[in-house]
């Protein structure tokens, strides 16, 4: 079977937590700002779409070459055999990207590089100068960083973080794959209980009973690969049917409370959605009357953060309440996420670490704390 060079890209700072579950799944890994290489196959594509918790996408690098010069960018791309990739109905967007690079109008990058396909579309399929566009779509990219560009095909589509089993609301949940990326900053592994206090449309806890019961995270989408004609499209069936024999019962509880049951609802709608309904237990609790009789567990979770003085007040007087609650429930490891600097200052403990994280644009520590460490 025909060997791709791939790449995973993620989000900042989860490079080494892609790397790890690449790793993970058999891959060997070379590790770049915002991407993960590996080698691998049709198969490969598939299993790591399927998979991977924490990537955004998967992609085949099909070009990569120095170019200073529109000349450059257009002959190399035009040297690419094209019509062996694209289909002569394809729809083909092109994305453009450069930084720290000599050739830097993204809009001309992008339209050289599509001027560049057609054209030798054109020749190859011997059209006269017109491609419908009318087919299944073949997302490209080209990326220039420090004058080498890349020339990208997405097999994935929308972001993986689109796992399927979310109904829209209002709100700001976090995006799946961030959630579980969270998940995997900290020990957990589905042997001891999990806790999300403020859980909102159920994110963690959702991502947190896929993983302790070994649910491939891409089960209910599709993925661009399904529309490329050259890809062996019963790979992705028997793929997920044996996916589905690898799940396993859920060893320790999940637990996911918020003060607001109509939250509640939607995140059982999501947990139904997500096959795991029945594997976390949601109560309607505020977090000053929470209790438990669950230990050696984990507590994670995303409290609310204020930009209006007024929500500040609210939200340290919240952390406040957590370190009542939390801080003497010593023997859970505990996770909070939050864009607020004085995070420790309320909760009343000085965080084992602190890693620092972008969620979206916006930057968020993650406070840790580990049990047994001072
Ligand atoms: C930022 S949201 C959490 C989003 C969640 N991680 C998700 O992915 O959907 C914060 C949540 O904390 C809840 N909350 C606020 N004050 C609370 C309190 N005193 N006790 C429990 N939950 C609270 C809110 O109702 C909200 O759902």
């Amino acid at each position: 079977m025909k060997k791709y060079t791939l790449y995973a890209t993620m989000g900042a700072g989860f490079e080494a937590v892609v790397a790890k579950e690449l790793k993970e799944l058999g891959y060997e890994t070379k590790t770049e700002n915002g991407r993960v290489f590996f080698e691998g196959t049709q198969e490969d594509i598939v299993r790591t779409n399927l998979w991977l918790r924490t990537a955004d996408r998967i992609k085949i690098l099909l070009q990569e070459f120095r170019a200073t010069s529109f000349e450059q960018l257009y002959d190399q791309v035009y040297s690419f055999s094209w019509a062996d990739l694209l289909p002569v109905d394809a729809q083909f967007p092109v994305q453009g990207r450069a930084v720290r690079s000599k050739l830097h109008s993204e809009p001309d990058i992008q339209s050289i590089t599509k001027k560049a396909i057609v054209n030798k579309m054109v020749d190859q399929y011997h059209r006269r100068g017109f491609l419908p566009e009318t087919g299944n779509k073949y997302p490209l990219d080209v990326h220039i960083y420090k004058d080498v560009a890349r020339i990208s095909l997405d097999t994935t589509g929308e972001s993986l973080f689109k796992r399927g089993y979310r109904v829209e609301h209002g709100g700001a949940p976090l995006k799946e794959n961030f959630g579980a990326g969270l998940l995997r900053l900290t020990p957990y592994n589905g042997t001891h209980p999990l806790i999300d206090p403020m859980t909102g449309s159920g994110t963690l806890a959702i991502e947190a009973a896929l993983m302790a019961k070994n649910i491939a995270p891409g089960t209910w989408r599709k993925f661009a690969y399904d529309g490329f004609d050259w890809f062996d499209s019963s790979l992705h069936k028997t793929m997920l049917e044996e996916a589905s024999t690898k799940v396993k019962p859920l060893e320790a509880p999940i637990w996911a409370s918020d003060i607001d049951q109509s939250v509640l609802e939607i995140a059982k709608l999501n947990a139904h959605n997500a096959g795991v309904l029945q594997d976390i237990r949601f109560k309607q609790v505020a977090v000053k009357d929470f209790t438990t009789d669950l230990e050696n567990g984990i507590i994670i979770a995303n409290p609310p953060y204020g930009k209006r003085l007024k929500d500040r007040e609210s939200a340290e007087k919240l952390y406040q309440e957590m370190g009542k609650v939390f801080l003497p429930m010593d023997s859970f490891s505990q996770y909070y996420l939050t864009a607020d600097q004085n995070f420790e200052k309320y909760f009343g403990k000085k965080a084992t670490k602190k890693r620092k994280l972008f969620n979206g644009n916006l930057r968020v520590d993650f406070y840790q704390y580990w049990v047994n460490k001072k």
